[in-house]
Order: C-alpha cells, then sequence, then structure tokens
C-alpha cells in the first residue's frame, strides 16, 4: 500500500495559544513529518504560487477574501497521486475550514478510490466544516476519521498521532 502525505503550512506570524507569534516551522508540517516518519509515507507539501504573508493578520485578511470568494489559489505543483493508495492530507483550519489553497488541490487532482485521512491542526475549531467540504468535494474517496489536534500541543502529540495513523491503517486492511 502506497502512501503520500500532501499538506499545506505557514511559517512565520501564527496565532498559538492565545496570541500572535512568529514560526520558522508550522504546525502541520510538523504533524506531516511525524506521520511520514510513523508510516514511511511520502511528502508532498502545497506551496501556494503567491506566497502568504508573514503578517499575520494581513495573511487572516487575505484568507477571508478568498474564502469570500471561494478562490482557486494558484499552486507551484500539484501532487500526482497515481501510484497512491492512502492521501494522509493535512492543513491548517482557516476561518473554520482548509484553506482555499486545498480546495485548489482537491479540484486539480481526481481523488476517485482513494483513501484520504484528514488532519487539522487548528486554535480550538477542531476540523471544523472540513470534513463535510471534502466529502463534497471527493464524493469517490474513502474519506477515514479527521485528526483535529491543538497547534500548541504539536510538540507533545507524536504518542497520538501514531495511534491514530495505526487505527486509520487498520481500518484500510481489515
Ligand atoms: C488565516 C488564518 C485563519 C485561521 N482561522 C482559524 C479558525 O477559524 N479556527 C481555529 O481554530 N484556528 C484558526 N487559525 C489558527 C490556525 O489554524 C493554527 O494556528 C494552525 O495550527 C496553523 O497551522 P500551520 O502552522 O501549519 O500553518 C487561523 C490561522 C490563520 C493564519
Amino acid at each position: 500500500m502506497k502512501q503520500l502525505v500532501v499538506y499545506f503550512s505557514k511559517t512565520g506570524g501564527t496565532y498559538m495559544a492565545g496570541r500572535i507569534v512568529d514560526v520558522t516551522q508550522g504546525n502541520t508540517d510538523k504533524v506531516a513529518k511525524m506521520i511520514a516518519e510513523d508510516t514511511g509515507a511520502d511528502l508532498f507539501q502545497l506551496e501556494p504560487e503567491q506566497p502568504y504573508p508573514d503578517d499575520y493578520n494581513a495573511c487572516t485578511e487575505i484568507a477571508a477574501q478568498e474564502q469570500k470568494r471561494n478562490a482557486r489559489p494558484a499552486l507551484k505543483a500539484l501532487p500526482n497521486i497515481d501510484d497512491y493508495d492512502v492521501i494522509w492530507l493535512g492543513y491548517p483550519c482557516w476561518w473554520g475550514t482548509y484553506p482555499q489553497v486545498v480546495q485548489t488541490l482537491l479540484d486539480g487532482v481526481d481523488f476517485s478510490g482513494k483513501t484520504i485521512f484528514p488532519f487539522c491542526t487548528n486554535e480550538g475549531s477542531g476540523m471544523g466544516s472540513s470534513m463535510s467540504d471534502l466529502k463534497r468535494s471527493c464524493p469517490n474517496a474513502t474519506i477515514g476519521e479527521g485528526l483535529p489536534l491543538t497547534g500548541n500541543r504539536v510538540d507533545q502529540s507524536g504518542d497520538q498521532v501514531k495511534a491514530w495513523t495505526e487505527s486509520q491503517l487498520a481500518s484500510v486492511v481489515s
């Protein structure tokens, strides 16, 4: 069974534990790498053609506008998922769901017949509406149980991530 982690994550200004901080590695990036390490999956990071600003407030403003316009921000590249059976799909919660760049991915790649396991780092919204948004966008994929993780607890979440990957993979095999 071939596995790929596809994820979006941002460095620079972010919101963690109730305040704005600057980070050199995003929360979702950390979880993506834990999953790749645990499962042997390949990694593919989504990179917008137009990077989001480091400034947190400017970024939230752009993200809100993109969501309102139902935009499809261009990505530098889309992953080729033809050879993969399982996709671990990671994103931060932005305004209650996945960022619009993830919608660009879901529109641009055919996930039919694939199994998707979503993980979402957030500041309290959990998965938000991302599970139902994902199901609507990928009607012919099998979508497993999502893993929501609070950003400031990611560093302590290794065991939880591992347990989740193991239980999700067991559901594919059985
Ligand atoms: C544009 C923007 C919008 C956000 N909206 C939400 C939200 O609606 N709910 C929430 O719980 N956290 C929200 N957050 C916080 C992020 O989900 C959280 O910091 C996440 O862990 C960032 O992941 P990353 O470091 O991988 O980019 C938002 C952050 C940004 C930058």
